[in-house]
């Protein structure tokens, strides 16, 4: 694992843009599995930046996204599909066509999640994963178990998740509890990962994913199993990390 230290969120959020873009300079159809959350969104907007620019080039560029809410369409506004929409494909010059999210209004979870794993395999994983990593150190939706998930399945948002994201919705009671999320074995397909975190709020789980014991307790820790792995977090999120 490759840890980069910033500064601050901006610093972070550039620097990820950065290997987004190198990627995508060097392989122009580029694989790019995507994130949603708060974390990535300077660096979605980086590259949008760039993109406006002509300095990065997304027309070839396919996305897989790893999480979708059950139960919203994908033209809901709190779903994620929406987020993408709204955050980053609307502002580049992608194909909207060649951007997938698991299919969170098909209520038949198998059918929904086997789909997505066809398309995703189809595609050939990630080039590159950017994944953010949540409180309790879940990446995806892949939550704390005493096992690492293997395809793409539907879950039970913990509690604390549920918390972390009804700043987002108006009221606790509208966030959804389940998701269909990539599980970490296809997480683990992707030729590159790229995480990024941010803020003492994710201190511990930084500290966990890469120092921790590898332990499905805390999702993220698989990582330090991965060949190509870049941890790119501010001072914050690093300081309870031994470095
Ligand atoms: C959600 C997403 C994760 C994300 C996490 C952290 O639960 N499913 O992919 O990493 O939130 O979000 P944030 O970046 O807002 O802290």
């Amino acid at each position: 694992m490759r840890i980069v230290r910033t500064t601050d969120y901006k610093d972070m959020s550039r620097k990820a843009a950065n290997i987004i873009s190198a990627q995508v300079i060097l392989k122009p159809d580029s694989v790019l599995g995507l994130a949603t959350g708060s974390t990535p969104i300077g660096t979605y907007r980086q590259l949008a930046e760039w993109c406006a620019k002509g300095d990065c080039d997304f027309s070839h560029v396919s996305t897989y996204n790893l999480d979708e809410y059950r139960g919203l369409s994908h033209d809901h506004v709190q779903s994620y599909h929406y987020f993408m929409r709204k955050n980053f494909f609307d502002h580049i010059n992608i194909d909207l066509a060649n951007t997938h999210v698991p299919d969170g209004a098909n209520p038949d979870s198998d059918a929904a999640c086997a789909e997505y794993d066809r398309i995703v395999a189809d595609a050939g994983y990630p080039d590159l994963q950017l994944l953010g990593i949540g409180r309790n150190g879940h990446i995806g939706f892949n939550e704390p178990d005493s096992v690492f998930s293997k395809g793409t399945h539907m879950v039970n948002l913990t509690q604390s998740t549920i918390d972390a994201n009804s700043r987002l919705f108006d009221s606790p009671d509208e966030v959804p509890r389940q998701a269909y999320t990539m599980g970490v074995q296809t997480i683990m397909y992707a030729r590159s990962i790229l995480v990024v975190a941010n803020g003492k709020d994710k201190a511990d789980a930084v500290r966990a994913m890469c120092f921790g014991p590898v332990d499905p307790q805390c999702p993220a820790s698989i990582l330090q199993l991965h060949t190509n792995c870049t941890v790119i977090a501010d001072e914050a999120a690093l300081s309870k990390c031994p470095l």
